[in-house]
């Protein structure tokens, strides 16, 4: 399962990639669901893959169907904590604890500062840019 999955893009090539799971995508806002189904559709997965849910990662319990909740092999959010507030991060792992397993595992994929200092230059000004949009956003420490 995937949260935030924003346009989708990345979750049909995900799918296309490994026919041998289920790549569920999520995302909170409307816009982005609608384009993930025009991608699931453009790419002919439509009898593969299944169509985007809802989560805020904030509105806790997430709800998810109980499918899904009894498949579940792991969760995998990309490009996400950084465009959110740190309360975030916090209920993706307070979430993901409730509904994974033992050998089951969260990613988190993207940009991290580690020992609380940016790995590149670009980094630094993203970090500004994030920050300008909302105080409360930008890359967090790893
Ligand atoms: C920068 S986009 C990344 C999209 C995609 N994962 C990618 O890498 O192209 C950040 C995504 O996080 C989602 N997002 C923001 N706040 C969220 C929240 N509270 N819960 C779940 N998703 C959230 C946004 O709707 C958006 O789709």
């Amino acid at each position: 399962m995937e949260i935030g999955s924003g346009s989708g893009e990345h979750g049909v090539l995900v799918q296309k990639r490994f026919p041998g799971i289920i790549w569920q995508t999520s995302d909170p806002e409307l816009v982005h669901r609608k384009s993930i189904s025009s991608w699931i559709e453009y790419e002919d997965l439509t009898k593969k893959m299944p169509q985007p849910i809802e989560i805020d990662v904030e509105k806790i319990p997430w709800k998810i169907p109980l499918i899904l909740a009894n498949s579940l092999k792991g969760i995998v959010s990309i490009n996400m904590i950084h465009v959110a507030e740190w309360s975030c991060t916090i209920a993706i792992f307070r979430e993901s604890g409730k509904l994974l397993n033992k050998g089951q595992f969260l990613i988190l994929y993207g940009l991290f500062k580690i020992c609380n200092k940016h790995t590149s230059g670009s980094n630094y000004f993203f970090d500004n840019s994030l920050k300008m949009q909302n105080d409360l956003w930008g890359i967090k420490n790893l």
